[in-house]
């Protein structure tokens, strides 16, 4: 199969899945925390409405998709926000399925690769992801499956828009085989394209599903079905298409791998689901599957020993950081993903970077159901803590131990830019709006060893007008983005005395980020190379762990 020839990434190499340990206490293992990734359109808020909808977290479709700006506010029904004026948008979801405790995790939607898309992964046991039946694998698609692949996380995917005309089955399969390199397996298989589309036949389960067109929130009827050869199919597929199926599936069974769990646990095989979101079918389906196969809580990595979920005491990273949109407030909320233990409200944490203990007093927990704010989460879940700046990203929270999670890296940015505040009298308060956005994630900030000014690094260049404008909004600033004479930035680290030689050498690139770690700056590969070569003791490297 092609997805076992891939070699490992070094990301898996180092964390040992032993997953779905049986021994996991029931509250944890009941737990399914995940991510939907998909290219715009595809209908990734049309299926999240309609999780929430099936985990009685909403009463009524309509409620999640709203146009434009408004869909931002997708969580409204957590009183927390209104409460407390903090928009948290709707950046993580829990609802209870079938016994089950998933938590949804909102990837960001904008199209460049960015941190914040990769860490909310880091957060993630799996993800889903959804294609649009008729575009099979798009751009986007790709690229996040990548950063999904790079840790290795099982993929469900959810073929969607099955009522309107989509390829061919066996053709998407194909393509998703070819262009991810990852192996197929059906665990339904749809029955009629386009108009004629009647639903599917549940592989995994023998069973019929057929779509209501009539009613978009009816779930589909079930009938079950002894096999390909029960004659009550007959009954419900009109003759034509049933051949066509038993051909087809046929063929699948010859073609495609059988469902394994294990390669799918291992991110090597993904079970497909054809269905339709916007008509209710298939959903649930794929809800069933997530609670089936899980993956349930993994283990998380971290130095100076990896944290199991089944450990008794608490520990929590932040893989995220949202300032306050509202400029009144300067609170920021973590988003916290429990590593182990059972957390409850008011405990006293570690920050271990800082050593200090901290009284988790308002946990936001973003349970969509009852607009309350629960009071304990467990192994799995994501809770979010206001604070006001001294949670950053990568951080970890224990009961005392001395641990760090790792594997939350910061990329050095592809494209840098100075900046300079539109009226000069106010650059201290430009300095302070960009460490914040620097804490958050949303760019890079270096502060050049000679000279005046800050020098901006993002990955995408959709990202200097976000920045403009939130500098504006946010703080009353308008700020000014030049062309700057460097390309890259390589963080350097090595031994105390070398480092300096090195620093003292090279004045005019180095720049210190907003931890104060010096980053080598140049327009050049050949002045990376040259480094490297005069200063063997030094290391130039193009990530860095945020602990
Ligand atoms: P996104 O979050 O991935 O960007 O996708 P979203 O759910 O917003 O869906 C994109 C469009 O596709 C929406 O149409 C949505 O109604 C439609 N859609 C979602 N699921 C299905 C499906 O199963 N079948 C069909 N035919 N369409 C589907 P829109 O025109 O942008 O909005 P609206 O007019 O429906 O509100």
């Amino acid at each position: 199969p092609i997805a076992q020839r891939r070699a490992r990434t070094y990301m898996s190499a180092m964390l040992d899945r032993s997953h779905n340990a049986p021994e996991l206490p029931p509250e944890i293992a009941r737990r399914r925390t995940f991510a939907i990734i998909s290219h715009p359109d595809a209908g990734k808020t049309t299926l999240t409405e309609k999780f929430l909808l099936y985990g009685g977290a909403i009463q009524m479709a309509g409620q999640v998709r709203a146009k434009g700006e408004a869909r931002r506010t997708r969580s409204d029904f957590m009183q927390m926000e209104k409460d407390r004026g903090i928009s948290v948008s709707a950046s993580a979801m829990s609802f209870d399925f079938d016994g089950h405790r998933f938590n949804l995790v909102d990837t960001p939607g904008h199209s460049d690769f960015s941190e914040d898309t990769y860490r909310t992964l880091t957060a993630v046991d799996a993800a889903i992801m959804v294609i649009d039946g008729a575009k099979g694998v798009e751009s986007q698609t790709q690229k996040l499956f990548e950063v999904c692949r790079l840790r290795d996380l099982p993929i469900l995917t959810f073929c969607n828009k099955m009522d309107r005309e989509s390829r061919d089955t066996l053709e998407i399969i194909d393509e998703i085989q070819e262009n991810l390199a990852i192996d197929v397996t059906p665990a339904s298989w749809p029955i009629g394209v386009g108009r004629d589309f009647l639903g599917c036949y549940d592989v995994l389960n023998d069973r019929l599903e057929l779509m209501d067109r009539a009613d978009r929130n009816k779930v589909a009827e079930s009938i079950k079905i002894e096999g390909l050869d029960d004659p009550k199919l007959a009954d419900h597929v009109p003759a034509h298409l049933l051949e066509q199926l038993r051909e087809e599936l046929e063929m699948a069974r010859e073609l495609l791998p059988a469902f394994d769990r294990e390669a799918f646990l291992d991110g090597t095989l993904t079970p497909i689901w054809f269905g339709s979101a916007i008509n209710s079918f298939g959903v649930q389906e794929l809800m069933d599957g997530i609670a089936k196969y899980g993956p349930e809580p993994q283990p998380q990595r971290a130095t100076p020993r990896a944290i199991s979920p089944d450990e008794k005491k608490v520990m929590g990273y932040v893989f995220k950081v949202q300032a306050n949109m509202d400029p009144k407030h300067r609170d920021r909320v973590a988003f916290v993903r429990l590593a182990s233990g059972h957390f409850k409200r008011g405990m006293k944490l570690t920050h271990v970077r800082t050593k200090k203990p901290m009284a988790i007093s308002n946990p936001v927990l973003f349970l969509a159901s009852d607009r309350e704010l629960a009071e304990e989460a467990y192994a799995g879940d994501i809770i979010g803590i206001p604070n006001h700046g001294q949670l950053r990203i990568g951080d970890t929270l224990t009961e005392g131990e001395d641990i760090r999670v790792t594997g939350i890296p910061s990329f050095a940015p592809e494209l840098l830019q100075g900046v300079r505040a539109g009226d000069p009298m106010k650059a201290k308060h430009l300095e302070k709006a960009l460490m914040q956005f620097a804490e958050e994630g949303a760019a890079k900030v270096f502060k050049p060893a000679i000279g005046s000014g800050f020098i901006v690094g993002v990955v995408g260049a959709l990202q200097f007008e976000v920045l403009a404008s939130r500098i504006e909004l946010e703080y009353g600033l308008p700020v000014r983005f030049d062309a700057s004479q460097f390309t890259s930035a390589r963080w350097v680290t090595g031994p105390k005395l070398e480092l300096d030689k090195f620093v003292n050498a090279n004045k005019q690139h180095i720049s210190y980020d907003h931890d104060g770690d010096p980053v080598f700056l140049t327009r050049l590969q050949w002045d990376i190379d040259r480094i490297e070569r005069d200063y063997p003791e030094l290391t130039l490297s193009a990530t860095k762990e945020m602990h």
